[in-house]
């Protein structure tokens, strides 16, 4: 049976864009493969985090996995500094990747430029090697992530093939998979650039947002030239964002989305958009609240799930210490 992982940062308020390119899709296949997702909250602290805000947020974020669906009777669901295997791993894999590979990492680059160099701490340029420990440990065939995690995971695939090489059959080698539509939801207010939570709040709209603030946001949200809605990226990339929200939301074809704005203006997509995202996110919210409410199942989802995780994890540890000849 084939292995789907990922996992969400728990380092700030969630947006639509980690829904609609990675969380939403992330129940399609429980049930049918074995699907493990967690918390990468020790990937977290490479940014300054508040203690009292990180233990919440990542309480938020095991909520919202329940919340989309996943159901901890069919999948894992982890926390991963409960299992210590992740740090151990990152160790090990550290010494089967250089410092130039890690240097060309866009996550990196961008994250060091904007941070400065008191921000360009060890961890954040170690952060790769980590998230190939994740992936590597539960021998995960598919990685189910947004665009911008593909290069992370090239990486981690990297990585197992050099240490196989060495060592003989020992990693599952990973491939990132990804939506069709919404793998990279763009910013309202810039469609040149991924819609991020660490960016202005107009540029974009977060899965606890307060619903009387949808709309507005959908309406300030630029668009293209002319006024015709067509689904091209290269020419009218800010409709083309418009339409891979509205599709994610809607679960209809782009196609069929653009049949029904023929001869319809932006303003009249931006005022439907608003309209079903708000539904959307309203049915979403409430489940949340729900879960979220009851921290004491949360606790124990976490903690079974952790243990479970564990006895996956230690094995492929022990496996590659005997390879290494670590005793
Ligand atoms: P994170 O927490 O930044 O994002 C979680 C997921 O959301 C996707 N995503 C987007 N998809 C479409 N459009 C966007 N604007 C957008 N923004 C974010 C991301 O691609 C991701 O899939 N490094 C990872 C966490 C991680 C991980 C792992 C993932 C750590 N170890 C092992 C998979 C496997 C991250 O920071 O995701």
């Amino acid at each position: 049976m084939k292995t789907v992982f990922s996992g969400l940062k728990p380092s700030g308020d969630m947006t639509i864009g980690n829904y609609l390119g990675a969380m939403k899709h992330w129940p399609d296949q429980q049930g049918s493969a074995r699907t493990i997702f967690f918390v990468p909250n020790a990937h977290a602290i490479t940014v300054r985090q508040d203690p009292v805000q990180l233990k919440k947020r990542t309480y938020d974020l095991v909520a919202w996995l329940l919340t989309v669906g996943l159901d901890p009777e069919k999948s894992i669901i982890l926390v991963q500094s409960r299992v210590s295997a992740h740090a151990e791993m990152c160790w090990i894999l550290d010494n089967y990747v250089t410092m130039g590979e890690l240097s060309r990492m866009t996550e990196y680059k961008d994250k060091s430029q904007k941070l400065g160099p008191e921000g360009q701490l060890v961890g954040l340029f170690n952060y790769p090697v980590l998230m190939a420990a994740d992936i590597l440990l539960y021998s995960s065939n598919e990685v189910p992530v947004g665009e911008d995690q593909r290069q992370h995971i090239e990486l981690a695939r990297t990585i197992a093939e050099r240490f196989n090489k060495l060592y003989g059959e020992t990693f599952v080698l990973p491939v990132a998979t990804m939506p069709a539509s919404g793998a990279r939801i763009k910013r309202l207010d810039d469609p040149s650039k991924k819609m991020s939570k660490s960016d202005h709040p107009d540029s974009f709209i977060m899965l606890q947002e307060p619903l009387d603030s949808i709309k507005a946001k959908f309406k300030k949200a630029v668009t293209d030239s002319d006024n015709t809605i067509k689904y091209d990226k290269t020419l009218k990339p800010a409709v083309s964002n418009l339409l891979e929200i509205y599709s994610g939301f809607s679960e209809e074809s782009i196609d069929v989305i653009v049949d029904r704005y023929t001869n319809k203006g932006y303003g009249e997509l931006k005022t439907d958009l608003g309209e079903l995202v708000v539904e959307k996110l309203s049915t979403l919210q409430l489940a949340f609240n729900k879960i979220r409410a009851d921290e004491q199942n949360l606790e124990r989802v976490i903690s079974e799930g952790s243990e479970k995780a564990a006895e996956i994890a230690n094995k492929k540890l022990s496996e590659v210490k005997e390879k290494l000849g670590l005793l």
